[in-house]
């Protein structure tokens, strides 16, 4: 997507063929800066510390850290240290796992000397289906957005999104922002109810910063707004993303996703999840029980960063020193909330049927 009239996606391939760029998502919206990761271990770091984030771009973050890997040492050895460095950066988005696997699994069979070429290859593969997967999630989304416009003609169609599910989560375009970004360039009028997010307000930062850059008309809202604008009949559908499906359609999400689509479901709102399927995860089945939940550091509840007056960017504390917190970063929204997954391959129920036969491929293991 655009940035001040130039292109960018949120991680590339630098010009010297090796090292990777992306974009520090840590300092959005204050400063747009460019990181340059250049080992295995920047890559972990990059995802740990959140430079990089969002399921499909940890997800492609991890296939170019093995790659970066692999230029050091093509090993057996090496591989498996790379995958046990990057799987243990983040515990939930399921994407990491699967681009790890799709690198071993690439690279494995291969002599050394052809390790490094192929790992490269794959990476960029990943990088690019991303892109393809998410502009068909956006076409399936489009069709949902005209249908709700087609019912109220020369309104506003009021979408509500939580978290960044944007082009920065991606590689590009984004999966709840895709069909936005298009029914936006279609000339339909659409706008964006934004939640906050926090505690890392990754609503507030980087979707506003997004979908502002786009020109798409939006509202930052505190993140208990939304069952109040449902209410009042100001939210025609919320579209959100995720970082975890199970096989039977539960969805694992930034924490608050739940309460929303409580919210939703009370309000008669239709409630979607936008998806690429290597968020799938078909080896379980119950989200609420057997999805890893991370617990972030309690200073991301404690405080908040901003840009003071005279532009200095500060963090300051907002909890009473000695107040106990704890920081959940994801919940678990049950798949009889969802209306329907929007997924590479269409709309889908939230229900095992339909995800198994529209990816019979990843139903079966892969
Ligand atoms: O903790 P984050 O910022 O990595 O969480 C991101 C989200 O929860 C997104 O909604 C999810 O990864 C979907 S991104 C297309």
């Amino acid at each position: 997507m655009k940035v001040d009239g130039r292109h960018f996606r949120s991680i590339w391939l630098e010009p010297d063929g090796w090292s990777v760029g992306a974009i520090d998502q840590r300092l959005l919206p204050h400063e747009f800066v460019v990181a340059r990761i250049e080992s295995v271990e920047a890559a972990a770091d990059a995802i740990r510390t959140m430079l990089v984030r969002g399921a499909p771009l940890i997800g492609a973050t991890a296939a170019y850290g093995v790659a970066l890997a692999m230029r050091s040492d093509a090993s057996d050895a090496a591989l498996d240290q790379a995958c046990k460095l990057l799987i243990a950066t983040r515990p939930t988005a399921i994407n990491l796992k699967w681009a790890l696997k799709e690198m071993q699994r690439a690279l494995r069979p291969l002599p050394l000397s052809g390790r490094v070429e192929a790992a490269y290859a794959r990476a960029g593969e990943i990088a690019e289906q991303d892109v393809a997967i998410n502009k068909e999630i956006g076409q399936h989304g489009l069709a949902l957005i005209e249908a709700i416009a087609a019912k109220k003609p020369g309104e506003l169609v009021n979408i509500l999104t939580h978290c960044n599910a944007g082009w920065l989560a991606t590689v590009d375009w984004g999966t709840a922002t895709a069909p936005i970004y298009l029914a936006h360039d279609r000339g339909i009028a659409v706008h964006v109810w934004v939640d906050e997010t926090r505690p890392r307000n990754q609503g507030a930062s980087l979707t506003a910063w997004e979908l502002g850059h786009h020109g798409v008309p939006h509202t930052v809202i505190a993140d208990n707004t939304g069952g109040h604008l449902m209410q009042h009949g100001m939210v025609d559908v919320a579209i959100v993303g995720t970082d975890r499906v199970t096989a039977n359609g539960d969805v694992c999400n930034k924490i608050g996703t739940y309460l929303k689509a409580l919210a939703a479901h009370d309000n008669r709102v239709p409630f979607y999840v936008a998806l690429p399927s290597p968020t799938i995860d078909f080896s379980i089945d119950d989200g609420v029980r057997q999805i890893p939940i991370e617990q972030r550091a309690t200073e991301e509840v404690a405080t908040m960063t901003g840009r003071t007056a005279d532009g200095r960017i500060e963090t300051v504390r907002v909890v009473p020193e000695g107040s106990p917190i704890a920081n959940y970063a994801f919940d678990v929204t049950p798949a009889r909330l969802v209306t329907g997954l929007i997924t590479e391959r269409g709309v889908l129920k939230a229900e095992r049927n339909a995800l198994s036969c529209a990816f019979p491929d990843r139903a079966s293991g892969y």
